[in-house]
C-alpha cells in the first residue's frame, strides 16, 4: 500500500426531506446566493419551489441562474461568472447533477479569477481560491458532489477539459433519495454505469496489498448491481435508491482509491466521446469500459481476472486467465444491457471518422491510466475494439 493522505471536507447531509435544509446551510455562509439549475427538472418535480421555499424562511436573498446542459458549457459558465461579480454574489447553491455541479465549481474559481476561467482546465493552471459552493443533489452518478473536480465543455471547440483542486469540493451536499423518483430510466442507466466506472477506476490499480480498499470496491459494486434493477423496476423504491445514491457518494469522495495509484483512463477516453458527440457520460463509459479490459486485458490480467471472479462469480478453475477476462467481461456487458445502454459506439450511431483527433486529445497531456499506460496508439485501438 503507498502512503496517502485522505480528506474530504464535504458535509453529508442523507435522507428524505434534507432538500429542504438549502436554506440553512447555505444562510451559514450568506445572505445572497447564485440558484444554479439545469433545464426543466427541478420546475417540474417541485424541487426548485421547495429550495427557494427554504432559502426565503432562511433570509437569503437568491439570483437565478438556469439553463446548464448535460456535458456543462463554458459559454454558461462565463455567463455565471459575470453575473456572480455584477451581483456581488458570495456563494453558489447548485441544484442539479455533475453538470450543474460542475458549472457551478467553474463560475465559483472563475469569479476572484482575473484571467479566463478556461486557463483552469485547458492550460493546466492551478487555481488558487474559489466561491464556495453548496449541493442539493438530483441524480446519483457524477459524485461530483462531494469531489474535488469539475468537467466543463468548451462547446465551440468540442474539447472536454477537467480542473481540480484540494479545495474544490463543495462545502455540504444535501442527498434526499426521493427526488431520484423522476429520473428517465436513460438517465437511471447512464448514472449507475458511471458510479460503477468511479469504483473499477480505483479498483483497476496496478498497486499490491490493497486488500481493504479492494473489498470495499467489491462490496459497493456488488450492491450498486443489485439495487440499481430494483429502482429501474420500481421508481419509488426509497431503500433501493438509498443505496444508489449513497454509493454514488462512497464511488466518489476517494475513500476507495487511496493507498494506490488510480487509472482513469476510460474515463479520459470517454470524455472525447461525450465531448464530440455530447452523449451522457455513463452512457460513453459503458462503450468504452469492456473494450479497456479487452485492450489492457492481454498485458495485465490479474486484477481484471479478479473483478470477474469476486465480483461476477465467474468460476476460475480450469480456465486460462484469457477465458475468465472473457467470462468478467461478458458479465459486464450483459449487465450494462440490462440496464438499456449500449455497449458499442456502433449501437451509439458513432463512427470511426473522429478515431485519430479523440486519440490525439486524450493523451495530450500524456499518457492515459496506470494499469497499462496508453499512448495514442492504444487509444485508437481501443477505440477499434468499441466499435
Ligand atoms: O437539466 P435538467 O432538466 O435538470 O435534466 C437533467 C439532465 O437532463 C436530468 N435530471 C437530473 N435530475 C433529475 C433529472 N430529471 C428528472 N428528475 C431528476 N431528479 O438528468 C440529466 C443529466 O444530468 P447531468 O447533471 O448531466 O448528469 P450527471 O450527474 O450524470 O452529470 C454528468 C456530468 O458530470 C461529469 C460528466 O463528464 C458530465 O459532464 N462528471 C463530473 C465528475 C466530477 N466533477 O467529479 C466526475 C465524473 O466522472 C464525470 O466526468
Ligand atoms: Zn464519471
Amino acid at each position: 500500500m503507498e502512503n496517502f493522505v485522505w480528506h474530504n471536507p464535504t458535509r453529508i447531509i442523507f435522507g428524505k426531506g434534507v432538500h429542504k435544509q438549502a436554506g440553512e446551510e447555505t444562510a451559514k455562509y450568506t445572505k445572497k446566493v447564485l440558484l444554479h439549475y439545469g433545464g426543466k427538472s427541478i420546475k417540474a418535480t417541485g424541487t426548485y419551489d421547495a429550495v427557494v421555499q427554504s432559502l426565503q424562511a432562511a433570509g437569503v436573498e437568491y439570483v437565478e441562474l438556469g439553463g446548464v446542459q448535460p456535458n456543462p458549457r463554458l459559454s454558461l459558465v462565463r455567463e455565471g461568472i459575470d453575473l456572480c461579480r455584477k451581483e456581488n454574489i458570495g456563494f453558489i447553491l447548485a441544484v442539479g447533477g455533475g453538470s450543474v455541479i460542475d458549472s457551478s465549481k467553474a463560475i465559483a474559481v472563475g469569479v476572484p479569477y482575473e484571467g479566463d476561467v478556461w486557463d483552469f482546465y485547458k492550460r493546466g493552471k492551478s487555481p488558487e481560491k474559489m466561491l464556495p459552493v453548496g449541493v442539493v443533489l438530483t441524480i446519483p452518478a457524477a459524485g461530483s458532489e462531494s469531489s474535488d473536480g469539475s468537467v466543463i465543455t468548451d462547446e465551440e471547440h468540442q474539447d472536454k477539459r477537467s480542473c481540480c483542486a484540494d479545495f474544490m469540493y463543495p462545502q455540504f451536499a444535501l442527498l434526499n433519495p426521493e427526488l431520484c423518483y423522476t429520473l428517465p430510466k436513460h438517465q437511471v442507466a447512464a448514472g449507475g454505469a458511471d458510479i460503477l466506472a468511479h469504483i473499477l477506476e480505483r479498483y483497476f490499480s496496478p498497486n499490491d496489498h490493497t486488500d481493504l480498499s479492494d473489498r470495499l470496491c467489491e462490496g459497493a459494486m456488488i450492491s450498486l448491481m443489485q439495487n440499481l434493477p430494483k429502482v429501474l423496476e420500481d421508481p419509488k423504491d426509497y431503500d433501493a435508491w438509498a443505496e444508489v445514491m449513497w454509493t454514488g457518494n462512497v464511488g466518489h469522495n476517494g475513500l476507495l482509491g487511496r493507498g494506490r495509484k488510480e487509472d482513469w483512463s476510460s474515463h479520459g477516453i470517454e470524455h472525447e466521446i461525450s465531448a464530440i458527440y455530447d452523449i451522457a457520460h455513463g452512457a460513453g463509459l459503458a462503450i468504452v469500459f469492456p473494450a479497456w479490459m479487452r485492450y489492457v486485458g492481454q498485458k495485465n490480467p490479474d486484477k481484471l481476472c479478479q473483478f470477474a471472479v469476486r465480483v461476477f462469480g465467474v468460476e476460475a478453475e480450469g480456465k486460462s486467465k484469457k477465458e475468465i477476462l472473457e467470462a468478467g467481461i461478458r458479465h459486464l456487458i450483459a449487465f450494462y444491457k440490462s440496464l438499456g445502454l449500449a455497449t458499442t459506439l456502433t449501437e451509439a450511431g458513432i463512427g470511426d471518422d473522429k478515431f485519430s483527433i479523440m486519440a490525439e486529445k486524450a493523451v495530450i497531456d500524456g499518457p492515459l491510466g496506470s494499469m497499462v499506460p496508453l499512448e495514442k496508439a492504444d487509444v485508437e485501438e481501443i477505440l477499434r475494439l468499441a466499435l
